[in-house]
């Protein structure tokens, strides 16, 4: 009922997300992954369809069902989440990486399963592309919405990444605060400063945030 009563602050608006976490693999049953339920990521995608916009959702492996309106695309590591990403970019007028997307993957990917034996063995890893600062780095990039999960120091390193990666928007918690769990705690940093959501449940922290970004768009055309 809620989402009727709303104004639609999206409508006309096309927006890409990522969620999730990746998964790299090391050989065909094992790899290297983030902690990452996704939930915050396809709350969000559900808030921009209540909001009235065009939703694709690029999905690293969760167990989650796909919002209804929400355009799935699965992928498993970040390179497949780049190529998707990328495909999926023209025509969007938003961008929200919300993703736990891992930083780095093995240089190797062993054909067949790595058998145990030596005492210590060692993995070498190449860095990963940071999809969020290509797509931002774009000269017709869309909005771009970053995400930054911190352990500590939430403010400085959040703002950090928004000027880092050129973002107009950051939204930053504290792991403590929202990993894995039904809710969240978040904080929004952009041009003008830094705004505290009311803590909720994943969707009305979602909502909350879409209302920001409906607000950053608007003031923009003004
Ligand atoms: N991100 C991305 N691609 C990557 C890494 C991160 O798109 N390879 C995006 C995430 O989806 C998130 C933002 O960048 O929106 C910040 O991710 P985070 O891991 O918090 O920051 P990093 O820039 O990777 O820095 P670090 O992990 O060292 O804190
Ligand atoms: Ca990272």
């Amino acid at each position: 009922l809620r989402a009727f009563l709303q104004p639609k602050r999206l409508a006309g608006r096309r927006v890409l997300l990522t969620a999730g976490p990746t998964f790299e693999a090391l050989d065909p049953v094992r790899g290297l992954t983030n902690s990452s339920s996704g939930r915050m990521g396809f709350a969000l995608a559900q808030a921009c369809v209540e909001a009235g916009a065009e939703v694709t959702l690029v999905a690293g492996p969760v167990a989650l069902p796909t919002p209804v309106g929400v355009t799935r695309i699965d992928v498993t590591s970040a390179l497949e989440m780049r190529d998707a990403v990328k495909s999926a970019l023209a025509g969007r007028h938003i961008f929200i990486a919300v993703a736990a997307v891992a930083d780095y993957r093995p240089a190797q990917s062993a054909a067949h399963k790595i058998k145990k034996g030596a005492a210590t063995l060692t993995l070498e890893l190449v860095a990963n592309p940071d999809i969020l600062a290509e797509v931002a780095a774009l000269p017709d990039a869309p909005f771009c919405v970053g995400f930054a999960a911190e352990s500590r120091n939430l403010d400085e390193f959040a703002e950090g990444k928004r000027r880092a990666k050129k973002l107009p928007l950051v939204v930053g918690n504290l792991v403590q605060d929202g990993l894995g769990g039904e809710t969240n705690a978040v904080t929004l940093f952009d041009e003008a400063g830094s705004h505290v959501l009311p803590p909720g449940d994943k969707l009305t922290v979602a909502r909350g945030i879409v209302e920001h970004i409906a607000g950053m768009l608007s003031h923009a055309q003004d």
